[in-house]
């Protein structure tokens, strides 16, 4: 991306997020289903704000483990050990996930994100400031009262990350939100996000594109059966890949 595209993100710079949950300790962490090891003994801290990527092969575990963090998957062993101490209900309400392909309520856009605020317990005034908020951030104003169900890819993606945003995450998951859109889309959602990461939230994205991570993370993470290869600043990680399997990703080759 161009270093304009960059630069109109960063002029919104502004923390106002703080963290209670970040950074988070993950410890050997496994995940098993049946005999297959999907996530293997992965260590790996994140901290606060910014955005790290989670780069890696199809069927790395990439999605598991944002579903593990997420708390929808329950570790075969292992800890999760999020900052603060809370209770796992309070760490999920500080957290947002956005899937590939989002499933939207039959109704209108606007609907959809009041309802994901209500049912985190957003009402009244507030409710209503954030619903405008998160439209006017997503540019979906003008079509707030069009039906989801009608909506382009782009647009649906649009939605899902509005209704994530809406509840004010701390920490706001991706899985390749990105993955069927064309460039115009991308470039609406990636300017998005970047507004929410320079409000000080904390991006865990899942990406196929090293394009994508370079124009919006901090830090890889790259995973390869199920196991974290490496974790580095994203300059470091294009530079002076630590793995053969990271150096074939970064030039797009098959890795046998
Ligand atoms: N519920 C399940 N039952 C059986 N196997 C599963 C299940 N969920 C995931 N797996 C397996 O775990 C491995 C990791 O899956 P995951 O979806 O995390 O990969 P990924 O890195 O996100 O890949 P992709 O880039 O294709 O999305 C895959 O081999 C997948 O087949
Ligand atoms: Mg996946």
């Amino acid at each position: 991306m161009d270093g304009e595209h960059r630069a109109s993100g960063n002029l919104q710079s502004r923390v106002v997020h703080e963290s209670l949950i970040l950074p988070v300790r993950i410890e050997n962490l496994v995940y098993e289903i049946g005999k297959a090891r999907i996530i293997d003994s992965l260590n790996l801290e994140l901290s606060a704000g910014g955005c790290t990527a989670i780069l890696g092969y199809n069927g790395a575990g990439k999605s598991v483990l944002l579903r593990l963090l997420h708390g929808l998957l329950t570790p075969s062993s292992g800890i999760i050990r999020w900052a603060g101490d809370f209770d796992p209900e309070f760490v999920r309400q500080r957290q947002s996930m956005v899937f590939q392909s989002p499933v939207l309520l039959r109704r209108s856009i606007e609907a959809n994100i009041r309802y994901a605020l209500t049912k985190r317990g957003f009402k009244g005034e507030h409710r209503a400031h954030r619903i405008e908020t998160v439209l006017e951030q997503t540019n979906l104003s003008r079509i707030r009262h069009r039906q989801a169900m009608v909506l382009s890819g782009g647009e649906r993606q649009r939605v899902a990350i509005a209704r994530a945003l809406a509840v004010e995450p701390e920490i706001l998951f991706l899985d390749e939100p990105t993955a069927s859109l064309d460039p115009a889309a991308t470039i609406g959602i990636e300017d998005i996000l970047v507004r929410a990461r320079n409000e000080g939230r904390k991006l865990i994205m899942v990406t196929q594109s090293v394009g994508q991570a370079e124009r919006l993370a901090n830090d890889i993470v790259f995973m390869h059966h199920g196991q974290v290869t490496e974790h580095s600043l994203i300059e470091e990680f294009l530079a002076t890949p630590k793995s053969p399997v990271a150096q074939a990703f970064i030039e797009g080759k098959l890795y046998k």
